[in-house]
């Protein structure tokens, strides 16, 4: 007899990140011999550096095979405190700090720690797929924070503030943000701070995986300088960008000292650690020298001017200069087309593998998401392909 399952219905509510699709159709093209370019997926084109991968061999052979403590090895949560206080300038106790298998973990938990039914969660929109996803999944309501191009995709605090109601219970920030390469100025920061005072049942997680991403002498303006928040604020960061690590599975959350045991039992039930030599490699990664950042972050530079001149070429497109990360926006409703549909013909027509901006929530109709993690030789052929299938 078949089988008949049933799994609970909040499993019916998650959503997908579609870069993984695009990127699994981009290669099915690719393995037909068509030639794709991919500007789709979000991770750094560059390798590991050689030290940090050597740093975890050597784990490997000194033996280091076994769990290691679920919040991480003392080793490493020193080291991120050290990191934190050389970039952010903040003194922070390493007992705050849960080292998780990649940033979205502490995304996942966060959410958890405060989603059920009636309660509601902010998000930023257009923003990373998996927040809306869980935020779902919880049964909480999701009440979106709109990024719009007007306010170069970064929030209005007061809209923010005065969304906020008696069942808030978390917000959800992320600067600079995936999709748009949007960064929050720090006077926005500051109202929005000194706004949340009337609100003490907010949490905010602060979604900085792109902290040491950012351009034009821009400061990285970090939550966790704000004292006033020290006991509600989720600080999320990781490896998977600044050392190029997205297939290592590593990332940390810096907790509230009173949530610290939550995240830390939720890390118990779910995956007991990080892998130990994981955790080798990423001390090295903090503590060892940071050349290869520094290349990859004046590499990606150089071709966020050659992506966003380019897409502000092509007609019916227009799209505003990101501050950070490694994503350009561009508004493509000049083309007459919505997101989805030129998604999908620069991917069968173009061999430009993008991502609509509707995957990313629903204020991203009209936009397209480029990541410039290509080399600068690439990203003119595609903009070249575009430039014909819209001249078409
Ligand atoms: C805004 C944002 N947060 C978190 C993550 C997840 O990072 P990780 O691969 O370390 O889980 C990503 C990855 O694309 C991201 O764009």
């Amino acid at each position: 007899m078949a089988a008949e399952l049933h799994p609970v219905e909040a499993i019916s509510r998650l959503g997908t990140e579609t870069a993984f699709d695009v990127l699994a159709r981009a290669e099915a093209l690719a393995a037909q011999g068509r030639d794709i370019i991919n500007l789709g997926i979000g991770q750094p084109d560059f390798k590991t550096p050689p030290h940090i991968v050597e740093a975890a061999i050597k784990a490997l052979r000194d033996g280091h095979h076994g769990y290691t403590p679920s919040p991480g090895i003392p080793e490493l949560r020193k080291a991120v405190v050290e990191d934190i206080a050389k970039y952010r300038g903040v003194d922070v106790d390493p007992g705050r700090v849960v080292v998780v298998p990649g940033g979205k973990v502490t995304m996942f938990f966060a959410i958890l720690m405060f989603g059920e039914p009636g309660a509601e969660i902010m998000y930023p929109n257009p923003g990373f797929p998996i927040y809306e996803s869980v935020i779902n999944f919880t049964g909480a309501k999701a009440v979106p924070v709109p990024l719009l191009e007007e306010n170069d995709f970064s929030f209005d605090a007061e809209s923010v503030l005065a969304a906020i109601t008696p069942d808030t219970r978390l917000l959800i920030v992320n600067s600079p943000a995936n999709p748009t390469g949007g960064t929050v100025a720090r006077a926005e920061f500051d109202k929005l701070v000194a706004g949340l005072e009337a609100h003490p049942q907010v949490a905010v997680m602060s979604d900085e995986i792109y902290s040491r991403m950012t351009y034009d002498e821009q400061e990285h303006v970090s939550l966790l300088g704000y004292k006033e928040l020290e006991d509600r604020l989720i600080l999320l960061d990781g490896w998977s960008k600044t050392y190029a690590m997205t297939g290592w599975r590593i990332g940390y959350g810096v907790w509230p000292e009173s949530l610290v045991e939550a995240a830390t039992r939720l890390a118990v039930n779910c995956h007991s650690c990080v892998n130990a030599p994981t955790q080798f490699a990423a001390i090295e990664a903090l503590r060892g020298p940071q050349g290869s950042v520094d290349t990859m972050v004046a590499a990606f530079d150089e071709r966020r001017g050659v992506i966003v001149d380019g897409l502000n070429d092509l007609p019916g497109v227009t799209c505003r200069t990101p501050g950070g990360a490694f994503y350009a926006f561009p508004n493509i409703t000049g083309t007459g087309m919505d997101a989805h549909t030129l998604q999908n013909r620069l991917l069968e027509e173009a061999g430009v593998a993008t991502i609509a901006g509707t995957s990313f929530g629903a204020y991203g109709e009209g936009y397209l998401r480029f990541s410039y993690a290509n080399t600068v030789e690439n990203i003119e052929t595609a903009l070249g392909r575009m430039r014909d299938l819209l001249t078409r």
